[in-house]
């Protein structure tokens, strides 16, 4: 028997859509039902009959017992002011936000303020494709799912959201928002600057030229990351902007370092520095 009766994800994009999948192969929901902007979007997953209700005014939205936020980080507040109008307090909301920074304090915070109920949650999956087309229905199988300040919100609407994520096929695991925005800083978020950065440094002739020979493994990872959405990456990067800060300052001092060594032709310098760096992930 499904576990809800109506879900709503905001936001059917990439990760919302895949949601959608998982949620109708899961057979968790009675309803599935769906807000964007992009109406696009919505006629695209009713066709695919990955929803069953597209909602176009989140003000005269039939009320769900879940709503997952798969937006930008950016769109979070406009939403939230419109959902608390009109939900009520059996409604558990979710987001799948990729930063716990400043916007997740700000909604966290109105949900206290109106005695509603928010618990935030991190998949660590994803790619750097946009969009409803890119969707698939195993996305979050066998993968971790963060849950945020878990005592923020009462332990039912804790176990709600545990027992949803394990039903689609994730695993769980509690971290508290200010671990995990300095994790994902040291880890996701600097990967994907670095690939930015990398690209960005490329010589425009090279790309224009020379790519195809050049597309091995790490140069296509690189190039892979960078064509990550540029609106999702700005809201994480300046939701994250402190610690983003720090690990960026490390990764400078070391570059300069290693710029040293190479200048100087500093051989045993080199060699040690790379052979300290390989052994860190043996
Ligand atoms: N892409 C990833 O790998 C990944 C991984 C984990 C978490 N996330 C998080 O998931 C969220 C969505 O990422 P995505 O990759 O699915 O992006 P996406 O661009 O594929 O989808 C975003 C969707 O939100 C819609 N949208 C934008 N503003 C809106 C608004 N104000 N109201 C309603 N709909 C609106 C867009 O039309 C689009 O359909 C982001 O917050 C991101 O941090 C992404």
């Amino acid at each position: 028997m499904p576990k809800f009766n109506n879900i709503l994800i905001v936001g059917l994009g990439m990760m919302g859509g895949s949601l959608c999948k998982s949620i109708k192969k899961n057979k968790l929901s009675k309803k599935i039902s769906a807000f964007d902007t992009d109406h696009d979007a919505l006629s695209y997953a009713l066709k695919n009959k990955f929803i069953n209700y597209k909602v176009t005014d989140l003000g005269k939205m039939e009320q769900p017992d879940l709503v997952i936020i798969c937006t930008p980080l950016s769109s979070y507040l406009s939403i939230v002011k419109k959902l608390l109008l009109k939900l009520n307090k059996n409604t558990l909301v979710t987001d799948i936000g990729s930063s716990k920074g400043g916007t997740h304090r700000t909604i966290k915070k109105l949900f206290h303020n109106s005695n509603k109920s928010f618990l935030s949650s991190h998949p660590m999956v994803g790619s750097e494709k946009s969009g409803v087309k890119f969707t698939r229905k195993d996305m979050y199988k066998n993968k971790v799912v963060f849950i945020i300040d878990k005592d923020s919100a009462s332990r039912a609407s804790y176990f709600k959201l545990k027992s949803f994520w394990e039903a689609i096929g994730s695993t769980t695991h509690e971290i508290d928002s200010k671990t995990h925005d300095l994790l994902m800083s040291q880890t996701s978020h600097i990967a994907h600057l670095m690939s930015f950065i990398f690209v960005k440094s490329l010589p425009q002739n090279i790309l224009n030229d020379n790519l195809p020979l050049l597309l091995g493994g790490g140069i296509k990872e690189h190039i892979r990351l960078s064509k990550s959405n540029p609106q999702m990456w700005t809201d994480i990067f300046l939701n994250n902007k402190n610690n983003i800060i720090k690990t960026l300052t490390r990764i400078q001092k070391n570059t300069a370092t290693i710029k040293s060594m190479i200048q100087t032709s500093n051989k045993t310098e080199i060699k040690s520095l790379l052979k300290n760096t390989y052994n860190k992930t043996k």
